[in-house]
């Protein structure tokens, strides 16, 4: 008895934990994207204005190690052409060398060249941010993810996988500051207040206000456009094929509607024979 009352009491105490954990830290509201789902596909504007954003703003301090310029050419991507990617690549500068003389030098980027850090090191990137550290964006879209909760957890499990946990989170991330932060929080010296960074302290200030980036093709220029824009295109830094994964996944599951069409018939068939006797 008094161990399954233990039990009991510990099943209660996680949950109240939890409860207490989940008061704590906002959860991101669902947002709709175009590649959500089954079939979705990126939005190759959205894409563009995306890449604007973080070439104008959020490349001062995040770098995309994994991507090259002539990415920005691939098919599912951003659409930019050849040439519009090379005049991209010229306008960044490219640490190369050595030369004859032994010497590191300086020269324009070229479409097979990875984007430049924007610090040399990470000891650099820290003294610059008040010893926080900007993440790589290669991954990030992937790589944040929070819990959904009771009972949208189970319907994940079941269902399908929700995919999109880090682009939500993005743009709540870069919408979700508070100043003053709310009364009682002790809020360390050079931090800013998050309500969906877990522990609330960002090292990162409110980056996004309305009309920074010059949008060309009628999208409002609203932060909070600016944030799922450049959400999104950091999902397809994290994941340029998704496209074509969609796609043949489409194509296996028609093969495999046809073709187990096929081995009904063919089992109708060769047991024919034997049926017959029977
Ligand atoms: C002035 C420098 C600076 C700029 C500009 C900047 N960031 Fe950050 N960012 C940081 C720092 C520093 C951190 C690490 C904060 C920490 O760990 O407390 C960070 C962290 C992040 C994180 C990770 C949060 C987490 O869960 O760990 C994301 C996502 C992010 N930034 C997105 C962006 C986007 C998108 C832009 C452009 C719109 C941008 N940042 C522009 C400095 C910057």
């Amino acid at each position: 008895m008094g161990f399954r009352c233990g039990i009991l009491a510990l099943a209660v105490a996680g949950l109240v934990v939890t409860g207490v954990q989940a008061a704590e830290t906002a959860v991101p509201p669902r947002l709709n994207w175009s590649f959500a789902g089954p079939f979705g596909t990126y939005d190759p504007g959205q894409l563009q204005r995306g890449f604007k954003v973080y070439r104008e703003i959020c490349s001062a301090c995040h770098s995309i190690s994994l991507l090259s310029f002539r990415n920005l050419a691939d098919h599912g991507g951003p659409g930019f052409t050849n040439e519009q990617v090379a005049t991209i690549a010229a306008d960044y500068k490219i640490k190369d060398g050595p030369n004859d003389q032994g010497d590191m030098f300086e020269r324009a980027g070229r479409p097979a060249d990875y984007f430049p850090p924007p610090f040399p090191n990470e000891q650099a990137a820290r003294a610059a941010n008040g010893g926080t550290l900007p993440p790589d964006f290669s991954v990030i879209a992937k790589a944040r993810t929070y819990e959904r909760g009771f009972p949208q957890f189970v319907i994940d499990m079941f269902y399908r996988p929700y995919q999109e946990q880090g682009v939500d989170y993005i743009v709540a991330l870069l919408g979700g500051y508070e100043d003053p932060p709310p009364a009682g929080f002790d809020l360390p010296e050079g931090a800013h207040y998050n309500k969906y960074f877990p522990g609330h302290a960002l090292g990162m200030p409110k980056i996004l206000s309305d009309g920074a980036v010059e949008y060309t093709d009628g999208t409002p220029a609203t932060a909070e456009q600016y944030a799922k824009d450049v959400s999104a295109f950091l999902m397809w830094v994290a994941e340029p094929h998704l496209d074509s994964r969609k796609r043949i996944g489409f194509q296996v599951m028609i093969f495999l509607v046809v073709f187990a069409g096929l081995l009904y018939f063919t089992k109708k068939k060769v047991w024919s024979a034997v049926e017959g006797h029977a």
